[in-house]
């Protein structure tokens, strides 16, 4: 493997995205184990407030893999998100949160960059995301969808994923109480 990292994955590299800015440095990059509770940390006001679906030590440990982090200068987490391969071609954005402090920075938009350049290199071509931050989405150039995203065969083969977060992306009953409100939005990537 050329030019890679000791430890490095040929799907996600350690490499960092740095993005320099006056008053608001921030690098991207994936996240290891060490940062996993930092992750619960961030999450949770927001299961709190029901924005987000709550996600046990375990599964985020497990989820390790999936996410990239954006730090500060100082190696302080200021936000997190997550890449779920659902099918062949189709990922889901999940777990997205920058904290307060860091809003409006472009911090979510370099964690969402990071997510689709992942995205890119694994082969899917659709990223999903179920979100109340409907105008960011728009911005990172997702649109609103039906309910019809996937042919019939598809879903008759996602309905048996144990996963909660496809459960709501196939609507299913018994997580509505988690998604009321929530917009349904894809992205063609390209
Ligand atoms: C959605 C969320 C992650 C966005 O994070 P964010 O870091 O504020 O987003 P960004 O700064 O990248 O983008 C938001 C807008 O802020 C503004 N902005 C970006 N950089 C800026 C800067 N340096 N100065 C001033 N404004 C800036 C822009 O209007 C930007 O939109 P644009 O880049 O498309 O023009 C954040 O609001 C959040 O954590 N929400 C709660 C959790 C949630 O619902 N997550 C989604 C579930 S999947």
């Amino acid at each position: 493997m050329t030019g890679a990292l000791r430890g490095e994955s040929p799907h996600f590299p350690t490499r960092a995205t740095p993005y320099p800015g006056r008053m608001s440095e921030f690098t991207v990059r994936a996240a290891t184990t060490q940062d996993v509770r930092g992750i619960q940390a961030m999450l949770e006001p927001f299961v709190q407030r029901r924005i987000l679906l709550g996600k046990d030590l375990v599964v985020l440990y497990e989820a390790t893999q999936q996410f990239v982090v954006a730090e500060n200068s100082d190696g302080e987490l200021v936000g997190c998100g997550a890449l779920h391969v659902m099918w062949e071609d189709l990922g889901e954005i999940r777990t997205l949160i920058v904290v307060d402090d860091w809003l409006h920075r472009g911090v979510g938009r370099g964690i969402v960059e990071h997510l689709e350049e992942n995205a890119r290199r694994l082969g899917l071509a659709r990223l999903f995301c179920l979100t109340f931050e409907v105008e960011f989405f728009t911005r990172r150039g997702f649109a609103p969808i039906g309910e019809q995203v996937v042919d019939p065969d598809v879903y008759s083969q996602l309905i048996r994923s144990p996963d909660e977060g496809v459960a709501e992306f196939l609507d299913l009953a018994h997580v509505k109480p988690n998604t009321l409100g929530n917009t349904r939005m894809l992205k063609a990537l390209r």
